[in-house]
């Protein structure tokens, strides 16, 4: 028996998506991270496949088993193997979904030995900036359909809209964090924003809602190509 799911909104397509959050090794037993699940990212790859979409999943370090129909699927830790890796998957790629959160920044020179603690003394890490791997693919003269996330914890609108400007993306999705929403959390709730447009997702499971945000990126990307 060969089950169909979706309406083939995206059949055809070639989709990368980014999940979960990166690692910064500090030395080889710390590292610099954040409370990304990646379960946002995995549903929405999930979804892109039940949608037909050929998906390509590059995962930070999560617990989470891949998604039915994804085709393929890259395990990363850092923020420069992410984007190593999405430089990769998106050469032949329609559309790129960026819902990691890509760590900012990386200690400037990790150790190679474990630090050890000198008692009495605080420890001031330097810090380097990562890439930003939406706003490097934004900057190739041709890229695929970029769609980014924002999570914000506070002014969610203007701060999305002005990533979907600053980073020349065709859509973000925005989603406020804490109060039982987003980071850890089973429900979200998302704010979609594109150049001339936006629509609000009432709040739900990341599973309805991935399936709802995969539509619009179809209908986006349709309408951005046509
Ligand atoms: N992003 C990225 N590469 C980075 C940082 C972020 O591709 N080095 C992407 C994320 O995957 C997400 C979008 O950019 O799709 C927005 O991430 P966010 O952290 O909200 O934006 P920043 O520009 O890093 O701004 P800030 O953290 O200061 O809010
Ligand atoms: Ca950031």
């Amino acid at each position: 028996l060969v089950a169909s799911f979706g309406d083939g909104a995206l059949r055809g397509l070639k989709m990368v998506v980014s999940a979960g959050p990166t690692y910064e090794d500090i030395d080889p037993v710390r590292f610099i991270g954040n409370r990304s699940s990646g379960r946002m990212g995995f549903a929405v790859a999930g979804a892109a496949a039940d949608a037909g979409a050929q998906v390509t999943l590059v995962a930070g370090p999560v617990h989470l088993d891949t998604p039915r129909g994804v085709a393929r699927r890259v395990d990363v830790r850092s923020a420069a193997e992410m984007h190593a890796a999405v430089l990769a998957a998106t050469a032949a790629a329609d559309i790129y979904v960026g819902a990691a959160a890509v760590g900012d920044y990386r200690p400037a020179s990790p150790a190679a030995q474990k630090i050890k603690k000198q008692a009495g003394a605080g420890l001031t890490l330097a810090l380097a900036e990562n890439p930003d791997i939406l706003a490097s693919l934004a900057a190739q003269t041709v890229h695929p359909f970029l769609v980014g996330f924002a999570a914000e914890t506070h002014d969610v609108a203007d701060y999305a809209q002005d990533k979907l400007r600053r980073k020349g993306l065709d859509m973000i999705a925005a989603n406020l964090v804490g109060n039982g929403l987003g980071f850890e959390a089973a429900d979200n709730a998302l704010n979609l924003y594109w150049p001339g447009g936006s629509l609000e997702l009432a709040r739900a499971d990341k599973e309805t809602l991935a399936r709802q945000l995969v539509a619009s990126i179809a209908q986006r990307y349709r309408a951005a190509r046509s």
